[in-house]
């Protein structure tokens, strides 16, 4: 029997000012749209940002409904959203937001594991790794690539 360890690599940042420009002004772009969130049952409102190759900018948030599993997370409406506008662009970067009645969330909430399976997606799709950039009011965190949020992946080969 031998034993495989799988680490993951997390960039921190103590503030978006840490970031590049490019990715700064995705967290912002995330951080404005969230009130476009429709959220009614959890109150817990979520939005990302997906920056295509070309540096077009595409958002999303929750959309819930009284049916529950009919919602959408916010990952995968703005993935959605930006494939469907660029099926041939391959997908750079994600910013991802959250918060509660208190405000945005101090520590950044991860895509759940739904989300990540379809993120993974679009990297193998587009044959390129995406920026998955966390966004929290006391730091930020990056991770590189999808492949590493979703360790030990589906594969049909
Ligand atoms: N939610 C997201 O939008 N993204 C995630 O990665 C996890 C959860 C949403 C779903 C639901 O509308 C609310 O957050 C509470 O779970």
């Amino acid at each position: 029997m031998k034993t495989q360890k799988i680490t993951i690599t997390v960039q921190i940042f103590e503030s978006e000012k840490e970031l590049s420009s490019e990715y700064c002004n995705l967290v912002e772009v995330a951080k404005q749209n969230i009130e476009h969130a429709y959220a009614p049952y959890s109150e817990f409102q979520v939005s990302a940002s997906v920056l295509l190759d070309n540096g077009k900018i595409f958002s999303g948030t929750n959309q819930e409904n009284i049916a529950y599993p009919s919602g959408l997370c916010a990952e995968r409406v703005a993935m959605f959203f930006a494939n469907s506008a660029y099926p041939n662009v391959p997908v750079k970067a994600i910013a991802i937001c959250a918060k509660n009645k208190n405000g945005f969330l101090k520590t950044p909430i991860k895509p759940c594991g739904a989300c990540r399976q379809v993120l993974l997606e679009s990297e193998q799709r587009y044959k390129k790794d995406i920026d998955v950039i966390l966004y929290g009011t006391e730091h930020i965190e990056l991770i590189e690539n999808v492949k590493q949020l979703l360790p030990l992946q589906f594969d049909s080969l």
